[in-house]
């Protein structure tokens, strides 16, 4: 890797700035491990948290785009774990996912993880092994590829999680796998930390385009996002950048799983901040301090030239040719399903599967409400509750698949590929605005409840299609497809 990937990189005033865990063979070295954060900030009680190499979010990985990665997962938990690189088009034996594409990294043992990345962005990593609990302990970080003229005057990462803390600090272990949050909105946390910590501020450059790279690696919750005292143009959604930056009209919102890169300028403010919209309330997250300029002339201003960022290129999908499929999404609290058969496929989400990093033995025959919330599940994709044992399609390597999404439930879902990015083609009919690719979009109640997507199925192999709220995805909002 000859240094590309350095920890602390950033210029983010985090605790995330470890030095850089380089083995002697150029592996950078993930530990997933026991340790403490100061979610509570300063002063106050810390909280035990699982991390990698001791902090949360997990250390920097960084490189340019189509340099080789490599990684070397450690696992000292007491349970198997893995990684998934979200948003990467990569290798499929890379991708992570527990019980489908490798077996899960038992206590003790060690993964390579080596893949090449295709699209400059803003991406993250995360534990894809009971991510619903993995997750919420703090098992996720930043990954961040660069382009070749990303000339931002700054460059900051902000990981904005929700947590659920007792009054203690301590997380709130008594909910994990409730399946009142399995079967309702997910868990939803009590606690935003930006980065690991409470408000944390940072410095903005007065004259010159800053680059802010939003990241939500919360196992639920939707943000609504407001920038003060700041110009914003919107430059790219889920590590793809956009031709010309987009103006930013309204809230910003930020599904789980998903990023948003922002170009923003002072306007003439000293002080500006990012908020979470709350009902009525507005939750301050983080801070930005804008020094004056130096001619005297009081606070930047101004909404000056954005970096020209060359887009990654991705196949354009061939409608005219394309593979139609239509998902249908069903279950949760106050649905209409009234049943569904399990599948009985392996992977490592449900319940229980911390030991062997499977489970979810099921097929067979259709199952009552009741019968399903036993097993631990809520949703169906199709019918199916669960890793499905047959993919939901099979595609000829090259062809385009159209895909219907129907959200037959009473929440929004925030809908995640693996292996590709999508151009979202429409919302309820409406053709969507600039079609952008993402890897992630939320279907349903704030947004339209049906979306359709488009994508060249150009990376072979096994892959994953399911809700990013971590308990939909425990309980059932999971399944597959092959590209051969
Ligand atoms: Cu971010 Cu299936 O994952
Ligand atoms: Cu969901």
């Amino acid at each position: 890797m000859n240094g590309a990937v350095a920890a602390g990189a950033l210029a983010s005033p985090i605790r995330s700035m470890v030095p850089a865990a380089q083995a002697a063979d150029g592996f950078f070295e993930l530990k997933a491990v026991r340790a403490k954060a100061a979610l509570l900030g300063p002063g106050e009680p810390e909280t035990d948290v699982w991390s990698y190499n001791n902090v949360v979010p997990g250390p920097l990985v960084r490189a340019r785009r189509g340099e080789t990665v490599k990684v070397r997962l450690i696992n000292e938990l007491d349970e198997p774990t893995t990684i998934h690189w979200h948003g990467i088009r990569i290798e499929n034996a890379m991708d992570g996912v527990a019980g489908l594409t490798q077996a899960p990294v038992q206590p003790g043992d060690s993964f390579d993880y080596v893949f090449t990345v295709p699209d400059a962005g803003t991406y993250w990593y995360h534990s894809h092994n009971k991510s619903w609990e993995q997750m919420a302990r703090g098992l996720y970080g930043r990954l961040i590829i660069d382009g070749d003229a990303d000339a931002f005057a700054t460059d900051h990462t902000l990981m904005i999680d929700d947590w659920r803390l007792a009054d203690s600090g301590a997380i709130d272990e008594q909910s994990l796998g409730s399946m009142m949050d399995w079967s309702h909105g997910g868990r939803l946390g009590n606690w935003v930390t930006v980065n690991g910590t409470s408000y944390p501020k940072m410095q903005l450059a007065a004259d010159g385009a800053n680059r802010l790279r939003l990241v939500n690696p919360s196992n639920a919750r939707i943000y609504e996002l407001v920038l003060k005292g700041l110009n914003a143009q919107l430059i790219g959604l889920d590590g793809q950048v956009f031709d010309e930056p987009r103006p930013v009209d309204g809230p910003l919102a930020l599904s789980p799983a998903q990023r948003i890169d922002l170009a923003v300028f002072g306007n003439g403010s000293e002080t500006a901040e990012i908020l979470a919209l709350n009902g009525s309330d507005q939750i301050p997250l983080a801070g930005f301090s804008l020094p004056k300029k130096t001619d005297g002339e009081g606070a930047s201003g101004g909404n000056g030239n954005v970096p020209l960022l060359k887009p990654n290129t991705l196949a354009e999908p061939d409608l005219d040719n394309a593979l139609s499929v239509e998902l249908n999404m069903e279950g949760g609290a106050m649905g209409m399903m009234t049943g569904a058969r399990m599948g009985g496929g392996m992977m490592g989400e449900g319940r229980g599967t911390g030991g062997m990093g499977g489970g979810m033995m099921g097929g067979g025959g259709m199952m009552g409400m009741r019968d399903l919330v036993q097993n631990g599940f809520a949703w169906a994709f199709n019918g199916v509750a669960g890793m499905p044992e047959k993919p939901l399609f099979s595609v000829p390597r090259g062809r385009t698949v159209r895909l219907t999404m129907i959200n037959d439930t009473r929440w929004p879902h925030a809908m995640h590929l693996h292996g590709h990015h999508f151009r979202v083609l429409s919302r309820d009919g409406e053709p969507e605005p600039g079609t952008p690719w993402r890897d992630t979009v939320t279907a349903g109640v704030a947004q339209a409840q049906n979306v359709e997507i488009a994508f060249v199925a150009d990376n072979p192999g096994k892959w994953l299609l399911h809700c990013h709220m971590a308990e939909h995805m425990a309980a059932g909002m999971v399944t597959w497809f092959e590209v051969a």
